[in-house]
């Protein structure tokens, strides 16, 4: 499975802002959305660009349109949405599909409780957006659905991940391609990511 760790200064500068204790939900959500920008460029690094001729001052001239009709952007209920605004910076166009999933807190399994994807999703990519990769039980439950309604590539990005929630969707789904601005020590015994930055949900909506 890919899996890229973004290193830039900025992405760690803002994550260390995360991580503290003290930072306020406004910031928290500023923060979280200039993150999501900045992992949504690298993410997007590879998407096929169309010829298309234009007429410039000086004339005709051929140049490169990304068709944001092939791409989905599907954030994962409710911390996914704290997500959202950040990757819409720079796909504006893209249709947005969502999926609604509570993890239980005793058996940290996922419960889908909602899902709403756009009609043509069949054939197109989906770019799925969740703050936090723990278990890998909502990824891997977002990625089943998006794939047995025709997906046929997913690109992923999280805040933060953990070791052992990206060696369960290696294993379950090993042609996801994975974006994290930090690969964390490990879960705790409630599922927690440590270090982490608690609970994201919480922490965006208060
Ligand atoms: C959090 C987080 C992920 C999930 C990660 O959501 O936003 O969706 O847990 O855990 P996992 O990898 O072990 O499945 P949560 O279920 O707390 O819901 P919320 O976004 O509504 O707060």
């Amino acid at each position: 499975m890919k899996i890229v760790e973004v290193h830039h200064p900025l992405v760690r500068h803002k994550l260390g802002l995360l991580r503290e204790a003290s930072t306020a939900p406004a910031l928290f959500r500023q923060v979280v959305g200039e993150i999501a920008t900045l992992l949504a460029y690298e993410a997007t690094a590879d998407l096929p660009l169309d010829d298309t001729g234009i007429e410039t001052w000086a004339g005709p001239l051929t140049v490169g349109r990304c068709d944001q009709s092939r791409i989905t952007l599907v954030p994962i209920l409710r911390a996914g949405l704290g997500f959202l605004p950040g990757v819409q910076v720079l796909l504006p166009s893209a249709p947005v599909s969502v999926i609604g999933l509570r993890r239980d807190e005793r058996t940290l399994q996922p419960h889908a409780y909602y899902q709403r994807f756009v009609e043509d999703i069949a054939g197109r990519t989906a770019l799925l957006i969740d703050p936090m990769l723990a278990t890998a039980g909502s990824a891997i439950a977002a990625i089943d659905a998006l794939k047995a309604a025709g997906v046929t590539r997913v690109k992923a990005i999280f805040l933060v991940s953990a070791p052992e929630g990206l060696r369960a969707l290696e294993a379950r789904h090993p042609d996801t391609e994975v974006w994290t601005a930090a690969i964390d020590e490990r879960l705790n015994d409630h599922g927690y990511i440590l270090p982490g930055l608690g609970d994201a949900g919480d922490r965006i909506f208060g």
